[in-house]
């Protein structure tokens, strides 16, 4: 495994479509074992492949300490009508959080990395990576989606950022 560096900020390649994945190679199982260790290297709990500087539709996502998700070629099979309204950040975007209103509960199918169709139901932190991950893989970023970006006075009033 190896750690691969995380594209930010105003990258264009961020905005780009990823293309899904058409045959499973050892190439693209690499890139799922790199995918982790960088994510778990950043602490974050999602990671899109994009972000990783590969247009392609594989994501990663670990809500759960241990309990990693792979997902290629994944889509939004069914959404809540139930709505969540939490702070969102991105490893893209350091340094900015903001609240976004996802469903409450999805469910997302994929394949996994031997090619196999699988499905996840995740409710709440789980809904909401998926959500945000799966958005990645069209080019877009939470605070396209943001309800309301937080301002430095609220950052450092929620201990996000140190406070002067
Ligand atoms: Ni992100």
């Amino acid at each position: 495994m190896a750690i691969r560096n995380i594209i930010k900020d105003d990258d264009p390649t961020l905005r780009k479509i990823s293309r899904r994945v058409e045959e499973i190679t050892p190439r693209i199982r690499t890139l799922l074992d790199d995918m982790l260790d960088t994510m778990h290297r950043a602490n974050g709990c999602g990671l899109a492949a994009v972000q990783v500087g590969v247009l392609r539709r594989v994501v990663v996502v670990e809500t759960e300490e241990g309990h990693p998700i792979e997902l290629i070629n994944p889509a939004i099979i069914k959404a809540s009508e139930e709505t969540q309204n939490e702070l969102e950040g991105c490893l893209s975007l350091p340094g900015r959080w903001g609240y976004t209103v996802r469903p409450k509960t999805v469910t997302v199918r994929a394949q996994d990395r031997n090619g196999d169709f699988f499905e996840v139901t995740g409710s709440d932190l789980l809904a909401r990576a998926l959500c945000h991950e799966l958005d990645h893989l069209d080019g877009k970023l939470y605070p396209d989606v943001s309800v309301h970006m937080l301002t430095k006075k609220e950052m450092k009033e929620a201990g996000l950022i140190p406070a002067d």
